[in-house]
């Protein structure tokens, strides 16, 4: 027997809401019947009209916990796409109602808050699950599986560049340039961009960063007070990783690269290359003796639409899957923590001149 659709609230109804996960939703709602969302809160005035216009049916409440008062008996989670110091506030709020909670990332700008909200998760029996929607990609899972094909071999580095001309922007009646203000961001590209390299990382490489070591740089502080720039290497059981995250550059595209001890995935947005070693006749491969098969696809992934509303279905099967097993504190919120540590170590060692510093490669609740 097909079970009810999961009612659901968005907290936040700016950018990410209303590009990416309402489309999203309603798509659902048609095609699978599986999910409804009853209700909407948002503190700009403008953003609640917008809301009201496009999402017929939503009540509208200019408050979060107006919303989870009036309305927490008839729903299942809420979905918390506000900007990042307000996620640890709202995440509790909601556990505290009994609510299953899906957050943008990152999860917490402090180490501390996430650790209060995997407590939370485990104490109210309730799922917390993140939006790793990078991990959603097409061209994403298609590293994953040659990766499983074994064909390149066990991965041994890895390398992530995230360029990107300007900072990202919110919608035009909040604060637009939240990203590079501290007090709503809690930092700037590493905490922005930071979870999606990070857990990619931890994909790829097969376990957790044991240390990191970080360099930032921020080109205009005479107007804004987070970095605009952000490189760190990371190191693995298995190998290093390289991260380039810029606001600054030429272009928008991300660059990976998967180094394995048989081949090498290259991936230039929607671009893919696989190359590997098909024999070796020689001592060494400096010396030429090895013979490329190089195979390139193009996987259409729709990474210049910033809202990724075509991951995001991809994404929710993940959290209601989740809920139905009970998985309350699964791999994604446990990963969710282990970014936001990499997040603030990452800074620390930036502080620091680069000094190295360890990470916790078990999580602890
Ligand atoms: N996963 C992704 O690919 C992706 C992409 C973009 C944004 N995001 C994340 O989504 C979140 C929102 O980003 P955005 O770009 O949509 O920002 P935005 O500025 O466009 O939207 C934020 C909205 O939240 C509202 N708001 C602010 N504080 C609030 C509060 N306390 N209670 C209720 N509403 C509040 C604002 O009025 C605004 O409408 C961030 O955490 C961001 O990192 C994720």
């Amino acid at each position: 027997m097909a079970s009810r659709p999961l009612k659901g609230a968005v907290i936040g109804y700016g950018f990410i809401s209303s590009k990416g996960h309402i489309p999203a939703y309603l798509e659902r709602a048609k095609k699978q019947q599986d999910v409804e969302i009853v209700a909407i809160a948002d503190i700009c005035e403008e953003r609640r009209v917008i809301a009201g216009d496009c999402v017929p049916g939503a009540r509208i409440y200019t408050d979060y916990e107006i919303l989870l008062e009036q309305e927490s008996e008839e729903l299942d989670f809420v979905d918390i796409s506000t900007p990042p110091v307000f996620h640890t506030e709202i995440a509790l709020a909601a556990f505290k109602k009994g609510l299953h909670v899906l957050c943008e990332k990152p999860l917490t700008t402090r180490l501390e808050d996430a650790k209060k909200l995997l407590q939370a998760a485990q104490k109210y029996q309730r799922v917390l699950y993140p939006c790793h929607n990078y991990k959603h990609a097409p061209v994403v899972k298609a590293i994953r599986e040659v990766i499983e094909s074994g064909n390149i071999g066990k991965i041994r580095s890895v390398t992530l560049n995230t360029f990107r001309n300007t900072h990202a922007k919110g919608v035009n009646e909040w604060k637009t340039h939240w990203r590079r203000e501290m007090k709503y961001s809690g930092g700037g590209i590493a905490m922005d961009h930071g979870s999606h390299t990070f857990y990619l990382t931890f994909d790829w490489l097969s376990g957790y960063p044991t240390a990191v070591t970080a360099k930032m740089s921020n080109l205009e502080p005479d107007k804004w007070d987070t970095e605009d720039n952000f490189s760190a290497v990371l190191t693995f059981p298995n190998g290093l990783a390289h991260v380039c995250l810029t606001w600054t550059a030429g272009v928008r595209k991300v660059i990976y690269t998967v180094q394995g001890e048989r081949g090498a995935i290259t991936v230039d947005d929607d671009e893919m290359q696989i190359a590997t070693m098909q024999k070796t006749s020689g001592p060494d491969v400096a010396q030429g003796a090895v013979t490329w098969s190089v195979e390139k696809k193009n996987i259409k992934s729709d990474w210049m639409d910033a809202s990724h509303v075509q991951w995001f279905n991809s994404l929710f099967d993940g959290f209601k899957k989740a809920i139905d097993q009970g998985d309350f504190v699964g791999k994604e919120a446990k990963e969710a923590y282990l970014c936001i540590q990499l997040i603030n170590q990452a800074y620390e060692s930036a502080k620091e001149k680069s000094k190295e510093l360890p990470l916790q490669s078990e999580v602890s609740f």
